[in-house]
């Protein structure tokens, strides 16, 4: 998922894994990112779903442009969003489990046939392996991309392809 929060006007995409274990949602979230920083000062996330790779790497490794959002019942969402949730929380500083999520709204916009592609997935655990390494700069992270590129080079098309190539681009002069 990519949560989209904003405060103060200004707005922000990353990718995170929302948790859902039977009816109850919530998100354990890294102190120190903008998200935390955002969902702290307002109470408010909302989940969007994508399946674009190119998004997850962009919003794990980087910033999205303010065109690249969209206000729909009021709420900041991610244009591309296939669908996406708003939820309320309460949260407490130095907690980095937020929990309950309280579902407020949402909408599916479409949906669409898919099937299971390892480029896709490559893709996924790459971006967390590099915001793993930039946070704790442990070589063995450099190590599991470099292998699931590979991957990606043989069963992902286009797009998985340039959104690792935008991963490695981002990791600089580390890869
Ligand atoms: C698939 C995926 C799942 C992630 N899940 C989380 C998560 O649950 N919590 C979290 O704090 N960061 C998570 N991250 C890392 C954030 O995306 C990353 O720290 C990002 O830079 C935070 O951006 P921000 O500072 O704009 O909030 C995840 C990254 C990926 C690629």
């Amino acid at each position: 998922m990519v949560v989209t929060t904003e405060r103060d006007g200004e707005p922000n995409a990353a990718s995170i894994g929302i948790i859902k274990s039977g009816f109850d949602v919530k998100v354990r979230l890294f102190s120190g990112t903008h998200t935390y920083e955002n969902v702290l000062a307002t109470g408010q996330l909302v989940a969007n779903i994508t399946h674009d790779p190119m998004v997850v790497v962009e919003t794990a490794l980087g910033d999205l442009s303010p065109n690249r959002f969209q206000r729909r019942h009021g709420q900041l969402t991610l244009k591309e969003a296939e669908s996406w949730a708003e939820f309320r929380c309460d949260p407490f500083r130095l907690d980095i489990l937020i929990e309950p999520l309280e579902f407020v709204q949402g909408e599916v916009i479409r949906r669409e046939f898919r099937a299971i592609n390892r480029g896709v997935s490559g893709v996924v655990e790459a971006a967390i392996a590099a915001t793993r390494f930039n946070a704790l700069k442990q070589e063995s992270y450099l190590d599991e991309i470099r292998r699931i590129r590979r991957i990606v080079g043989r069963c992902g098309g286009p797009r998985e392809i340039a959104a690792m190539d935008l991963l490695v681009e981002r990791l600089g002069d580390f890869y």
